[in-house]
């Protein structure tokens, strides 16, 4: 007669063969092996055996356990590969796949990296401030006076707290000049906005190259020649380069610059880029006002400052008529300069 164990083990090696589900190979499992498991029971119950006894059924008990563990595995192994093989049986492998298209860099992106490049040479480092600013940044901490016209509705997009969205990249000149003393030599690309009317050259977001240079005898020489090497080395070495007297509150005195390239598509015609000048003592007063010092003593400091059109710049280099085309995201436009 065989002994119970075995009719145990046989009848669960039976059940986990017949078995055609995942969920249900587990419920047999915890019956037959769980902690209160029939065949695991077995365990407690050889401490009630006879001596003579007790070895016979502890191997029975060994033997049965790894039968039925093994034919466990077994099955499991059988039953996942089949659920992987029908969930793969409606995937036709023939059809075509999915073709991911890779992307490019947008030419607004392009043109910077190319400007950063250039002014690294030089020894500018990265600098960069809030698109969401406060008056104080914007105009007072640069010398604009409170009836200025930039400071009206009509120019600016001011939001209900009173903050609004920068006019220009200036703004990182104070904050730069606010967080770290002489000698400063930066450069702060970011995004711009104003209310002006948007055509061709004009766009109500539009982006900036700021730069800041402060040191001990910086002077209009070195602005000249920077802002000169710079567009030389983007535009091409024959680019023509004009400094027109003009008025920023927070330089003195103040240009604007032109480039005209027979290279370029716009040929002879002058295009206006940037503005520029030499930073404003009163700029570095309000500085040292803010700063609790002063750092920026206008007696022993002097500095250029200038804010490049980017737009502008990429919309020459890259022969681009319209500015709107930069925001407007047709692939048609982006894939010629992927
Ligand atoms: C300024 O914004 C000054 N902050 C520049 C500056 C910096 C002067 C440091 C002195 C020292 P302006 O308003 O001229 O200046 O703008 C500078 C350049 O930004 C322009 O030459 C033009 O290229 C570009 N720009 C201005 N408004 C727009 C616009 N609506 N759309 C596209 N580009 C614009």
């Amino acid at each position: 007669m065989p002994h119970p164990l075995e009719e145990l083990r046989d009848s669960a090696l039976r059940e986990i063969a017949e078995t055609q589900d995942e969920s249900a190979l587990e419920a047999l499992r915890v019956r037959y092996l769980g902690r209160s498991g029939s065949i695991s029971v077995w365990g407690e119950q050889i401490k009630t055996l006879s001596k003579e006894e007790r070895p016979v059924v502890g191997k029975l008990l060994n033997e049965s356990r790894n039968a039925v563990t093994a034919a466990l595995a077994e099955t499991g192994e059988r039953l996942r590969a089949q659920r992987e093989a029908s969930a793969l049986a409606d995937i036709d492998l023939s059809l075509p796949g999915t073709a991911t298209e890779i992307g490019a860099l947008h030419p607004l992106t392009q043109m910077l990296d190319r400007a950063i490049a250039i002014f690294r040479r030089m020894g500018f480092a990265l600098a960069e401030g809030p698109d969401v600013e406060t008056e104080w940044y914007c105009f007072d901490a640069l010398n604009t006076a409170p009836d200025h016209p930039a400071r009206n509705e009509q120019d600016t997009f001011f939001l209900p707290d009173g903050r609004l969205l920068r006019t220009h990249t200036s703004t990182v000149q104070v904050r730069t000049m606010q967080s770290a003393p002489p000698p400063i030599r930066v450069i702060a690309p970011g995004a711009a906005y104003r209310r002006d009317e948007v055509d061709a050259t004009h766009s109500a977001q539009f982006h900036q190259i700021e730069g800041l240079y402060v040191d001990d005898s910086v002077t209009v020489g070195d602005l000249k020649g920077t802002i000169e090497f710079f567009l030389r080395e983007l535009l091409g070495a024959k680019t023509e380069i004009r400094f027109r007297p003009h008025f920023f509150p927070f330089t003195e005195p103040s240009f604007e610059v032109d480039v005209k390239s027979k290279a370029l598509k716009s040929g002879e015609k002058w295009l206006e880029l940037a503005g520029c000048g030499m930073v404003h003592p009163a700029v570095f007063e309000e500085v040292n006002r803010a700063r609790g010092d002063t750092a920026y003593d206008p007696e022993k400091y002097s500095g250029f400052a200038f804010g490049l059109g980017m737009d502008r710049l990429a919309m020459i280099l890259f022969d681009i008529p319209d500015i709107r085309l930069f925001s407007q995201n047709d692939l048609r436009f982006l894939r010629q300069f992927a």
